[in-house]
């Protein structure tokens, strides 16, 4: 074993991982990377398929981001943002404003022409996610990571709520198999019992309701995704029916919502679940029409990873709280933020006795070389040539993973923009799924990796998340890497 992976044995504890296993094989230990690939100590190459857990934008080691860091790092790496501004850090959040704003109006252009009153004048909106340029996000509130981005919505949305409705009994309602992060308050509310279970007597009780996996719709609405499978009833939103019926029971007991928790478009920890067209938009109104506020988790899908920049443009929703992190600053650095309306900020501002300041910070919020990393990695995303690249990256993507289909172990394909996941079965026709002890996802991966290609499962869900320096031919052998390795692993099973 090398000197560098038997110091990791000897001291590191790894994050997600049975160290009992970690410990019995060598690690791959890896020093240097550029665009989409990873380099081991060895000086063997991988392909970094789920861009080093969904971070890494635009590629490792890219000219523009690494220049923007060396320059930054040459005036300053770090002043405190507690009782000081910085350059990086005001012109970020000005642009992260701006692209937000963008990214609302680009979803409101593309909307059908509200319905006219009588006046022939179109129609308030008093409820939905759709009015826009009433509910626009204002402010930036640096933080360091998806956790902590949510622990800041978290706080200010239960602190809104008081302040503007009075001290009252409230609760939060979040998604099946919701993952927010790991600190108490996101840990609180997330769903997923294999991560969270252990942490119940420490966590406050948020409330769930169920996720529309469509793949495994207990009301037998999903689309079937082969020509010989049995016809399926015409989905007509059940789920979203639990939703309200949620919000209505928990105002009837006198705990109402203050706030829906969604990540939009695509839950990533949950095992790639994708939302059906219309479901957040839905989701949202009944939200707006219970008077509570939507935070948009939006850590992993921000920045393009489902298609539009932000995943809320998808169905024309204006979130009160938007949470990023991951790929903000292309993957470089650790840095997060969460975006709120000028209506939130307003509920936190009064005379210093009063105590509405917001009691919360880092000592390295708003760091500057993640604000610079953060600068570049968005003059990167806007150019029109990336978009295009992206666009056709997600053709290109659909049509790899369609060879998959070929495999009996495969149930299911599920992709939103450059965001896949593929869940493996036991067999097709009944769905019938792995049991966690047989390690299937686990040891896909492991077959993957033996041929070049690096990813991490969640469950029996194979994750495929290129960054955007992805080339065709890098798609292709990581598709044909998830098909070999499937192969090999659940032919014997
Ligand atoms: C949707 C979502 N929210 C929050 C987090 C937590 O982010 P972090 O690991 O940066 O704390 C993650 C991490 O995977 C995530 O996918």
């Amino acid at each position: 074993m090398n000197r560098i992976a038997e110091l990791d044995h000897q001291f590191v504890w790894h994050p997600f991982t049975q160290m009992r296993d970690w410990l019995k094989y060598e690690p791959i230990v890896i020093v240097s990377g550029r665009g989409s690939v990873l380099e081991d100590i060895h000086g063997r190459q991988y392909l970094d398929a789920n861009s080093s857990i969904w971070t890494n934008l635009h590629g490792h080691a890219h000219p523009e981001i690494n220049a923007a860091i060396s320059a930054q790092l040459a005036k300053i790496s770090h002043s405190s943002h507690l009782g000081l501004a910085s350059e990086p850090a005001s012109i970020l959040a000005k642009e992260l404003i701006d692209l937000a704003r963008a990214s609302a109006e680009e979803s409101e252009a593309r909307r059908e022409p509200r319905p006219t009153g009588r006046d022939g004048r179109p129609e308030a909106v008093t409820t939905g996610g759709r009015e826009t340029s009433t509910r626009r996000l204002a402010k930036v509130f640096y933080s360091d990571d998806g956790s902590t981005a949510m622990e800041v919505a978290l706080k200010l949305a239960f602190q809104h709520d008081q302040r503007t409705k009075g001290k009252r009994p409230v609760s939060f309602i979040s998604m099946d198999q919701a993952y927010h992060g790991d600190t108490i308050g996101a840990v609180s509310l997330g769903h997923i019992e294999t991560f969270h279970a252990a942490y119940g007597p420490l966590l406050f009780s948020s409330e769930k309701v169920m996720s529309p996996y469509c793949y495994r719709c207990p009301f037998n609405r999903a689309k079937p995704e082969r020509a010989d499978a049995r016809v399926y009833r015409q989905c007509e939103f059940e789920c979203v029916g639990k939703v309200e019926e949620k919000f209505a029971e928990l105002h009837g007991a006198g705990r109402p919502c203050a706030a829906l928790v969604v990540e939009p478009a695509m839950q990533g920890a949950a095992g790639m679940i994708p939302q059906p067209e219309g479901w957040l938009r839905r989701a949202a109104e009944i939200a707006r029409g219970f008077g509570a506020l939507l935070i948009a988790d939006e850590v992993m899908t921000a920045f393009g990873r489902t298609g539009p920049i932000f995943a809320c443009e998808r169905e024309e929703v204006s979130p009160d709280l938007l949470a990023m992190a991951k790929g903000l600053t292309g993957g470089y650095l650790p840095m997060a933020a969460t975006l709120t309306t000028g209506e939130i900020f307003d509920a936190f501002l009064g005379e210093y006795s009063e105590l509405k300041t917001f009691f919360h910070g880092h000592s390295y919020t708003g760091n500057q070389l993640g604000a610079s990393a953060a600068l570049a990695s968005l003059k990167l995303l806007r150019e029109p040539a990336a978009e295009l690249h992206r666009r056709a990256l997600e053709t290109a993507m659909t049509k790899e993973l369609s060879a998959l289909w070929d495999l009996s172990a495969v149930g299911d394909i599920r992709q939103a923009g450059l965001v896949a996941g593929i869940e493996l079965v036991r067999d097709w026709h009944t769905r019938e799924p792995f049991r966690l002890d047989e390690r299937v996802g686990i040891r896909v991966c492991e077959a993957m990796a033996r041929r070049g290609v690096l990813t991490r499962p969640v469950g029996n869900v194979i994750v495929l998340m290129p960054p955007y320096s992805t080339t065709p031919d890098q798609l292709q052998q990581m598709a044909r890497a998830v098909y070999d390795a499937v192969d090999e692993v659940t032919r014997s099973q």
